[in-house]
């Protein structure tokens, strides 16, 4: 059986879309229950110690206020439980010590957010201060490796490289890096009874349901989360945060329901941030350009106040052929707020590291850099040996060369300019691992021709809502506009994050099977039914069109499923579908490939870079809606350019300092330069919908690109990033 319209891939706008340019979209942010106070978060300004006393008494008789939170007044909680991605972070106010700076130490409620404020700084806390651990080399710590996260090890890579005929050693590094959605995070929390309701900017509502389900020791049917609209997260709502136990807690205090808004200083230190690395990288590779050997070892930060891993060297084992390849990943625990995954975790930091040196290699070898990718391209998965489950790198090698004009490139550094600027040209490979994770959903056809799907999976603004409308349009025959998506809510199915791009394909794939089931539900009664032209027909005689089954031969005998379940009496008729991920016993799951030419052109006076162009082709798989697509590569290489660029959370002795989006700088308009995004490649055949997550793809390779552009024009290698001017100049 199979669909005949054609309205998966069509550039559709966001069904959502009015809705979020009217201001309609109910953020989070936007919620207001009767009744509700305002709490607002005290945060500790030390790094490390014990808080001696706090005291609050001249803050409870403050106006307005109804009470006040401390480790004093706050149970025990359970330790969060174990999530797909790791163990929770540890719960908030257990005790009177203090792991970071911006660790949560009161909350104060009150009737408004200005009585909340007011009160907050009446509270005056006395610490005796420890010195804290804040350097990655301090000899007393023992760098750990996460168990998700083991060496990859194949062939012997220290003694390839002692052998090879040219030899790369370099140390490169990335700045810490912090996720800056426009919407500031918040939660309404508010108790009925004993039921929880919850409205909290995450990407993951049934991890916070079954998170607070555990701290309060309800039954996760008795707490519902609900995030239809999240805003931008990239990542910071992939966690349940201290902060979400903490307003379900003050609601609980206060006997009423409570509103809780994260300030844009306190989203720096209370939702997790991509931790800044230091990667070595050894290269070795033979005289005609074959790769010979990598090694790849990566350090970063790791919290005392919790747990986290990040896939820095480990994308390095799977990205070109070579026989002898190590990879390291190590965590150092500091005194510092929990790290957590920002867009293209571990990726972006490891490409930037790996596709620099890969640079690097090429011109030791006097090889062109693309050409050294060609030749060590990886035809099969290199660390399993499987084939991949579709890989169009060579595609997007070749496309993206010609549209970007490569060949006329001329290899010295210094060569190319435009007046007094340098230009440089550089390109990087793209690639993210593939990651999905087990989802539900329920479809539904309606006796008034209308069919819904509902899940309870978030969409961060990637275009969830309008690719499962066209997904389960096409599949039912039905047009897009007959179709609606619920999504955040947990008392739909389960869903998991929104989060490694895997969910399109996970969502994506429950989706199929539910709707699948539907229609093998409507046939049954259909064939069963002396009444209905489909009488005795089978599932390989039909097809669905027109929101309905109609038989291949004789397309004349049709029945819509209105009228199906007209004819029964029924006024819907419901499935839920799940979906796994795929089995990587014979086949490798393969991510999303790239490929990225970046044009720069420096100022040799005053250092400054500017990003003239950016092309950009893309292996995703079955690309669902190109609109949607392309704005999602757009997004993720302005977030690369950022990242090359301009993004650093700077720290000192333990305190970010730049906590405002004045201070930490992001990429405006006039930043971003045209940037020409082509798809290649086709389905994937290890999902039914055949896409490949390419939320996060794109924001790999794009710094790498950007420095190896700025190499070309100015023959200065800089191996750490941001690239400011001061490091051009220097
Ligand atoms: Mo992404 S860091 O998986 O939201």
């Amino acid at each position: 059986m199979r669909a005949s319209a054609q309205i998966l891939g069509a550039p559709i706008a966001r069904v959502e879309g009015r809705l979020k340019v009217t201001g309609s979209a109910p953020y989070p942010i936007d919620v207001a229950v009767s009744d509700q106070a305002y709490a607002v978060l005290v945060q500790s300004t030390v790094v490390r110690g014990r808080i001696r006393a706090i005291a609050t008494d001249t803050a409870e008789r403050a106006p307005g206020v109804v009470t006040i939170v401390t480790h004093a007044n706050t149970p025990s909680f359970p330790l969060g439980p174990m999530t797909p991605l790791g163990p929770s972070p540890l719960p908030p106010l257990q005790n009177a010590d203090v792991l970071h700076y911006g660790q949560h130490v009161a909350m104060v409620i009150a009737e408004t957010l200005e009585q909340a404020q007011a009160a907050a700084s009446l509270i005056t806390i006395t610490y005796d201060q420890a010195e804290p651990t804040l350097s990655l080399d301090e000899p007393s710590i023992a760098p750990e490796s996460h168990p998700w996260l083991p060496d990859q090890i194949r062939g012997d890579a220290a003694e390839a490289l002692a052998s090879a005929d040219v030899r790369l050693d370099e140390t490169y590094m990335t700045a810490e890096n912090t996720h800056n959605p426009i919407g500031l995070f918040a939660i309404v929390a508010e108790w009925r009874g004993d039921t929880l309701i919850v409205h909290d900017t995450t990407q993951w509502p049934h991890g916070v349901k079954e998170t607070l389900a555990g701290a309060f020791g309800i039954e996760p049917a008795n707490v519902r989360v609900q995030t239809p609209y999240v805003g931008g997260a990239f990542g910071a709502g992939l966690r349940v945060w201290p902060h979400v136990t903490l307003a379900a807690l003050g609601a609980k205090l206060a006997r009423r329901p409570v509103k809780l808004v994260l300030t844009r200083a306190q989203m720096f230190t209370s939702l997790g941030h991509r931790p800044m690395s230091v990667q070595r990288l050894r290269v070795g590779a033979s005289r005609d350009g074959r790769l010979t050997a990598i090694e790849h070892e990566a350090r970063s930060p790791l919290s005392i106040a919790g747990e986290f891993f990040n896939p820095v060297a480990a994308g390095t084992a799977e990205a070109y052929s070579c026989a002898h390849v190590t990879t390291r990943d190590r965590q150092i625990r500091l005194n510092v707020s929990l790290p957590s995954w920002m867009r293209a975790p571990g990726h972006a930091e490891g490409s930037f590291a790996l596709e620099s040196a890969i640079d690097e290699t090429a011109y030791l070898l006097d090889l062109d850099p693309l050409e050294l990718r060609r030749r060590n391209h990886a035809a099969v998965h290199p660390h399993s040996g499987h084939p991949w489950s579709s890989n169009a790198l060579l595609e997007c090698y070749t496309v993206g060369a010609e549209r970007f004009g490569w060949h006329g490139r001329t290899p010295a550094p210094r060569s190319m300019r435009d007046g007094r600027l340098l230009v440089g040209y550089g390109m990087a490979r793209a690639a993210l691992s593939a990651y999905q994770a087990p989802c539900e959903a329920l479809a539904t056809v309606r006796r008034d021709g209308s069919a819904s799907i509902r899940s309870g999976a978030t969409d961060i603004g990637a275009g969830t809502y309008t690719v499962i409308t066209q997904l389960a349009a096409e599949l039912l025959g039905l047009p897009v506009t007959r179709v609606h998506v619920g999504l955040g809510d947990s008392d739909m199915p389960k869903a998991p994050q929104q989060g490694g791009s895997g969910l399109t394909a996970a969502l994506g794939n429950a989706v199929h099977a539910a709707c699948r089931d539907v229609i093998h539900a409507m046939l049954d009664l259909a064939s069963k039914d002396e009444r209905s032209p489909l009488h005795g027909c089978t599932v390989h005689t039909v097809e669905i069109r027109n929101g309905g089954i109609q038989r291949l031969r004789t397309p004349a005998d049709n029945e819509s499923f209105a009228e199906i379940l007209d004819r029964n009496g029924l006024e819907e008729l419901t499935r839920e579908g799940a979906s796994e991920p795929p089995s990587t016993a014979t086949m490798a799951h393969a991510g999303p490939f790239g490929a990225q030419f970046v044009e720069v052109d420096v100022d040799p006076d005053l250092g400054t870079i500017r990003v003239e162009r950016v092309v950009s082709v893309i292996d995703g798989g079955r690309i669902l809606n190109e609109k949607l697509a392309r704005s999602q590569i757009i997004g993720g290489i302005v977030g690369g350019i950022g990242m090359a660029l301009l993004e650093e959370t700077v720290s000192i002795n333990g305190r970010p300092i730049n906590t405002s989006l004045g201070d930490y700088v992001i990429p405006v308009n006039a930043d971003v330069p045209d940037i020409d995004v082509s798809f290649v490649g086709g389905p994937d055949p290890m999902t039914e919908v055949g896409a490949k997550g390419i939320g996060e793809l794109a924001l790999t390779g794009v710094a790498a690109a950007i420095a190896n552009a700025v190499f070309h024009a100015t023959g200065k290698r800089i191996r750490t990033l941001p690239l400011s001017l001061d490091k051009v100049m220097d």
